[in-house]
């Protein structure tokens, strides 16, 4: 159970002892201080004294836990949490923060950070692109997330698959939702166990058939060139600890006649990528929000 915890805060074990003595002084706190405001009411135990006790604790807890979280280094931990409770009570639907992981050109990256800002304007959309992770200096998307001004994170292979596999530091930057659009790097099991179905993929041909292992981008097409097939398309699926295998959300084809070459194929790929990629992610992220 306190692994699950660790997972979802993102934290470590050191962090989640500090978290669990704050969770017990701040309830003890204000139990005390709860009973010793109950006693200035000069009223008797009896139903209306539980009643009284049960909305005093429950207004005073969220303060007794920030006060005791500033002595334990968790303030910041705190103030995300109690917003997070506030938001769900209010029924705030906040938008869903995500993080588009890629390394190549960035095409999908930029049709899927466009869709947001629209549909964000327009009062219709349920994701921002918060964060761009790559492990390529110098990748096209780099250059598209700059020009969007969003924040990027350039990764190191070690500390992605021997290290944490940067749970802690999404976590701190509020990351709910992971994106695959151009990644190579297998995801590691600690962000697929912090992130459980959040975290999809997009492929571009139509799965299971020409996935796995070294099946990527131009190999891809001309693979499905070389064997004749009369039609291709996308997958778009979600991630688990194998390459190209997670449950398929959407599938989306296209026709290739004689003329077509692995390059023409690409081409139209890329279309269907464009044209569906943002779509479903507003749709995922739309159910998502409101459970
Ligand atoms: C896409 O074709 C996608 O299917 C694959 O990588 C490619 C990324 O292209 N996973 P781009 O960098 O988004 O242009």
């Amino acid at each position: 159970m306190f692994e699950k915890l660790k997972q979802r805060w993102g934290v470590n074990g050191v962090q989640m002892l500090l978290i669990l003595c704050t969770f017990a002084l701040g309830g003890s706190l204000c139990g005390v201080a709860g009973r010793k405001l109950m006693g200035l009411t000069g009223l008797e135990n009896g139903v209306l004294w539980i009643l009284l006790y049960i909305v005093l604790i429950t207004l005073l807890w969220p303060f007794c836990v920030l006060l005791i979280s500033i002595p334990f280094g968790q303030f910041s931990f705190f103030i995300k949490y109690l917003a997070k409770i506030w938001n769900r009570m209010s029924g705030n639907k906040t938008k869903v923060s995500v993080a588009i992981f890629a390394s190549g050109a960035g095409s999908n990256a930029e049709k899927i950070i466009e869709h947001a800002m629209l549909a964000n304007k327009s009062g219709k959309g349920h994701y921002s692109v918060d964060l761009i992770v790559c492990n390529k200096p110098g990748a096209g998307v780099l250059a598209i997330a700059a020009r969007y001004g969003i924040e990027t994170l350039l990764i190191d292979k070690e500390q992605f698959f021997k290290g944490d596999g940067y749970v802690t530091k999404l976590k701190n930057l509020g990351i709910q939702f992971i994106v695959l659009a151009g990644f190579l790097w297998k995801v590691p099991t600690s962000l697929i166990r912090a992130y459980p179905d959040k975290i999809i993929n997009i492929h571009p041909a139509l799965l299971p058939g020409y996935g796995g292992k070294g099946m990527y981008g131009s190999k891809v097409h001309e693979a499905i060139i070389a064997a004749g097939d009369k039609e291709s398309g996308i997958t778009i699926h979600y991630v688990d600890e194998l390459y190209d295998h997670g449950s398929i959300i959407f599938q989306g084809r296209c026709a290739i006649d004689e003329k077509d070459t692995a390059e023409t194929l690409a081409q139209k790929i890329h279309v269907l990528e464009h044209r569906h990629y943002p779509q479903v992610i507003e749709d995922l992220l739309k159910m998502q929000n409101s459970r």
